[in-house]
């Protein structure tokens, strides 16, 4: 099992160049499923859960080619086989995503149930309750979702909370419905606006996707289409925090400042001075060490949840007291127990992580237990005194591009043990 390495004391100073999102790259890929020709998606990130979705819908008949540029080609007309079994549905829990576009495209299904994870049970009732409500028939046995429907028709889907991955299925089922679908208290991240655009792309009729409130009409059939998937906001977040923690400095490019907003609020609070352009970010922490911010998540465009771990790795070390309140997962805060070995002063008091910060903290061997926790380690691990060996590192390498590499070229001493 890799580990990963780093000697904290570093300050972080350079630019860096933000990959293509995974939360956007994952739902579009499931999304080509619902072409009758081949789609060409570009800035896809070499990411093990893109691999594992690739693996997926080939494991179905899709023929996937990357050209010399790393460019996507994906041919879903050959389609024989409507099954996402839970030997690969077990290591990512987005495959559920296959789903709408299987039963909307080919009226059947057979989608293993996702199963939890280290931050919660993470049911998928919403996703099934919509289908249904389209006029799906769906049986759950043995660990798995049987999915069948002739043809299925708009309908008024209100989910009772906001659901990223719920909202994208509905979406991608009702693309090729019978119908209009109104979906109501909607995710408006921009991972569903970046869907809606590629099936828009392809000949979808979506309007108001970014909104609580999404129009769907559906179309008969969607047809080839070139997409370029948007810059991922959680890595630009990662990076942006590990800079500030190490008091240094970063140019991040090609990534889209406003999906930032509530997390540049936040730097700035904990006393970060930060620029944006365009397409670009400065952020510059002058030396100096943060200062205790508060934290609530909340869905988009609230503080994202995805970006938690990192605050409290962040708050570990700054100068006062915080409260980290999480509130869309029932377990999201495995990482702490391994930021108090490396002498971190937090108290967990229900869903609050409450933080003194400390002057030092100290490199421990510590465990990665989920992809936002590993990122929060890593953040400690730059400014821990001492040599911090992170194991059990396969959970960043699910989000995080060449981490160790791009961390390196910023003047990290990081190093990866292949074990
Ligand atoms: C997406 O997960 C992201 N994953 C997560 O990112 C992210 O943390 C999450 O949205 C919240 O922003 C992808 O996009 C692939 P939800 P998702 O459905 O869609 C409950 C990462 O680190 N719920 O918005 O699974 C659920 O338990 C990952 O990149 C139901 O009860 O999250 C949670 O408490 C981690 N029933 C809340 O809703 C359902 O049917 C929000 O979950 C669905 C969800």
């Amino acid at each position: 099992m890799d580990k990963l390495k780093i000697v904290g004391g570093h300050q972080l100073d350079g630019k860096l160049t933000v990959s293509g999102a995974k939360n956007a790259a994952l739902p579009i890929l499931a999304g080509s499923l619902l072409s009758s020709e081949s789609v060409n998606l570009q800035n896809i990130p070499q990411l093990n859960d893109v691999a594992t979705m690739l693996t997926l819908l080939q494991s179905m008949g899709v023929k996937v080619l990357f050209d010399e540029k790393m460019n996507l080609q994906l041919d879903s007309s050959d389609i024989d086989s409507y099954c996402a079994p839970y030997d690969l549905v077990k290591t990512m829990r987005a495959s559920i995503l296959v789903l709408g576009p299987l039963l909307t495209r080919f009226g059947q299904a057979k989608v293993s149930l996702p199963g939890g994870c280290a931050i919660g049970a993470r049911p998928v009732n919403f996703h099934v309750q919509g289908l249904e409500a389209m006029g799906a028939k769906i049986s759950v046995e043995n660990g798995y979702i049987n999915a069948r429907a002739d043809k299925l028709c708009g309908a008024n889907i209100d989910f009772s909370r906001v659901s990223v991955t719920g909202t994208q299925n509905i979406m991608m089922a009702a693309v090729l419905a019978r119908g209009k679908t109104v979906i109501k208290n909607a995710a408006r991240e921009p991972e569903v606006i970046d869907l809606a655009n590629f099936l828009n792309s392809m000949g979808a009729k979506i309007t108001d996707a970014g909104s609580d409130q999404i129009i769907i009409k559906g179309v008969d059939k969607l047809n080839h289409s070139k997409y370029k998937i948007l810059p991922d906001r959680i890595e630009a977040g990662t990076y942006l925090v590990a800079t500030a923690i190490t008091g240094g400095k970063i140019r991040l490019k090609e990534v889209v400042p406003e999906h930032l907003t509530a997390v540049i609020l936040k730097l700035e609070e904990a006393g970060a001075i930060v620029d944006v352009g365009d397409d670009w970010i400065n952020l510059d922490m002058k030396a100096k060490r943060p200062v205790s911010v508060n934290i609530e998540t909340f869905p988009y465009p609230g503080f994202p949840t995805d970006m938690q771990a990192q605050f409290c790795a962040l708050n570990t070390v700054a100068s006062g007291f915080s409260s980290v309140k999480e509130t869309i997962f029932e377990n999201r805060f495995q990482h702490v127990n391994e930021l108090q070995r490396m002498g971190a002063d937090i108290e967990i008091q229900g869903n609050n992580a409450m933080i003194k910060g400390v002057e030092t903290i100290t490199a421990a061997p510590v465990m990665a237990t989920d992809l936002r926790a590993s990122a929060g380690l890593i953040i400690a691990a730059l400014v821990a005194q001492g040599e911090t060996v992170i194991d059990r590192i396969y959970h960043i390498d699910r989000g995080y591009e060449r981490i160790e590499e791009k961390l390196h070229q910023l003047g990290a001493h990081i190093s990866r043990e292949s074990g």
